[in-house]
């Protein structure tokens, strides 16, 4: 092996990634003085949150009636039962103070008359507990609202003097050998040079993994790197199984139309012109939870009611709505549609088909953001040293699916939660842990025999075979025979990764190598996902699976963990039932959130 050279940096925190909870993370730990360092592969403005649209949800009641409990009963209900009451609650409850800080850190929201935050509505987000009308809960900047926050955090995080390693890919995570996480080993990608992180507290926010998949509203850059590196060093993934179809991909090109253009009035066609949602969710129809309005959609497509030549895809209308309210509510859909389908929102429908859109599952963490090493006997054991936030954390408070608009509310209220707790346990005044050198010289090892891969599979060739393999077998609808089949060709795709070829052995600007890394990420994020979904026999949220129709909640109302190191072994742990707060200290009333039937 190369003998690499490397420089050490110490801090009280590092937080990998430069998302929504990434920032928020690092602005809440810059601001209570811990000598906090973010690193980041991508430029912090240039990271994924930057494409949220439609908004962020809280019950501030601008627009109307609303209130936590309402915001958590929704959030249970999208999850399918499957989300732990503890952090669903967590998430509501302080949805409204995170929302008003980001305000007035300087994030500029789009206003009512009277100067208000303006609110959408938004899929699944309702009133008096599912029974009245639609809420108005979702606070939006236009349709560019995670453009919006995320330059005001790094704004503010730039000011409380959070230090930031922008263009570092972080290779994997330095542990001790009682299971101590002590930091991360990174590579700076424009000059080549390798950089040691030690810290105290590593938190990881590295965004989800939808290009497992072939078609994604994710970046480029959504590889799962955080869930590859908790795997590598030897913890659990958890509910992989649940990926969410957003229903309104730009047919073809992949990319987001929010969910804000149905909250704003839009609704969907097949190609008889009926309005076919009213069939399937009388209630709540085109704003019905997404999970459900994705396989509604592929329904259509399947019984030949799609548009279009191939009638493989479904129509959004937006042109009965005022031009004014589309320029000022939608202008950033608005030029999409113009860019990638063609399509003047104005005058015509915009083809849509459901696509990967986020994942429901990732790094076990409690609702501080702790990550989880679970064992039989304590199914919340925490693993020292270690966070996960955003996408890339499974709190868990979206279950079995997520509610439109409570994936940037997720990244602001637990970026901010884990910055609280390390600030209670991460001590400023303390030395540095002293590093395991066999953990980094093994993240080094690892680096180096990729850097010299010298097989004969180009890293695209096997990329494009694990997503499409995934595409086709972990999808919207899954069957046993699907799943089994995908099982089977994911492990042999991932076998293949043994024999993968990387021909540019520089180390600056190597984007081959760099793909591959990212490759190696995505691999185990897709392989747990297949398996956890052959695994679950039952229908929940965004797993729907064909021959097993319905949810089954005495056996399957349970967490799945997958260990991943060259198969996947999977075992389970409980959903946390209990409420922080008791019905009478103004806590919800535990049976307004029992199971039930999910009807929209
Ligand atoms: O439709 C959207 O704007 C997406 C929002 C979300 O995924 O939360």
């Amino acid at each position: 092996m190369a003998a690499y050279e490397y420089e050490t940096h110490n801090y009280d925190v590092v937080v990998v990634g430069a998302g929504g909870s990434g920032l928020r993370a690092t602005l809440g730990m810059a601001e209570q003085g811990l000598k906090t360092a973010c690193v980041t592969k991508v430029f912090p403005t240039r990271s994924h949150t930057v494409a949220a649209q439609g908004g962020i949800a809280a019950s501030l009641g601008n627009m109307g009636p609303d209130n936590w409990q309402w915001h958590m009963y929704d959030t249970v209900k999208g999850s399918d039962w499957l989300g732990d009451t503890d952090a669903m609650e967590y998430l509501a409850r302080e949805a409204p103070k995170a929302v008003y800080e980001l305000e007035h850190y300087g994030v500029p929201f789009s206003r009512t008359e009277d100067g208000k935050i303006y609110q959408r509505p938004f899929g699944g987000h309702t009133t008096q507990f599912g029974e009245g009308p639609p809420v108005q809960r979702t606070c939006a900047a236009a349709d560019r609202t995670g453009h919006a926050i995320l330059h005001t955090l790094y704004g503010q995080s730039l000011k409380n003097n959070a230090e930031f390693f922008i263009e570092y890919f972080a290779i994997d995570l330095i542990m001790s050998e009682d299971g101590q996480c002590q930091g991360v080993v990174a590579w700076k990608l424009d000059d080549g040079t390798i950089h040691v992180f030690n810290a105290k507290m590593t938190v990881l926010a590295t965004g989800g993994y939808g290009r497992a998949y072939f078609s994604a509203t994710s970046a480029h850059t959504c590889t799962g790197d955080g869930g590859g590196m908790v795997a590598r060093a030897g913890l659990p993934l958890q509910d992989m199984e649940f990926v969410q179809f957003h229903p309104t991909g730009i047919y073809g090109a992949g990319c987001l139309i929010t969910e804000g253009a149905r909250g704003e009035g839009g609704y969907l066609t097949n190609a008889e012109g009926e309005r076919f949602m009213e069939r399937y969710a009388p209630t709540y129809k085109d704003l019905a939870s997404r999970d459900v309005v994705s396989r509604c959609m592929t329904m259509e497509i399947r019984e030949g009611r799609g548009v279009g030549d191939k009638k493989d895809h479904i129509h959004l209308h937006l042109s009965h709505l005022p031009p004014e309210a589309l320029h000022l509510r939608l202008p950033g859909i608005s030029e999409s549609a113009r860019i990638f389908a063609g399509v003047d929102v104005t005058k015509e429908p915009i083809p849509v088909l459901p696509t990967v859109h986020y994942n429901m599952g990732g790094i076990p963490t409690n609702y501080w953001g702790e990550v989880l090493n679970p064992t039989k006997d304590d199914p919340d054991r925490v693993s020292p040293g270690l966070m996960a936030v955003g996408e890339a954390g499974c709190a868990s408070v979206h279950g079995a699916n997520r509610l439109g608009s409570n994936s940037l509310i997720d990244l602001v209220v637990f970026g901010r939660a884990a910055a609280i707790r390390a600030g209670e346990i991460v001590d400023a005044n303390a030395a540095n842990p002293r590093l395991n050198q066999a953990s980094v010289d093994k993240a080094l090892a690892r680096f180096d025999d990729l850097r010299h891969a010298k097989g004969a599979i180009p890293t695209a060739e096997l990329r494009d075979e694990m997503q499409q393999t995934m595409q086709s077998d972990a999808a919207v609808f899954r069957t046993d025979k699907t799943l089994a089949e995908g099982v089977d060709k994911m492990y042999g795709v991932a076998r293949k990764m043994e024999d993968i070829s990387v021909t540019d052995r520089s180390m600056i600007w190597n984007s081959d190598l760099m793909e591959t890394l990212e490759l190696t990420n995505l691999m185990p994020n897709a392989l747990a996902t297949i398996v956890s979904a052959e695994a679950r026999k039952e229908s929940r949220g965004a797993h729907a699976q064909e021959d097993h129709p319905d949810r089954n909640d005495e056996e399957w109302r349970k967490h799945t963990l997958a260990w991943v190191n060259g198969k996947v072994d999977l075992d389970y742990r409980p959903v946390h039932l209990n409420p922080l707060l008791g019905h009478n200290e103004g806590g919800i009333d535990l049976k307004k959130i029992a199971p039930k039937a999910r009807v929209y």
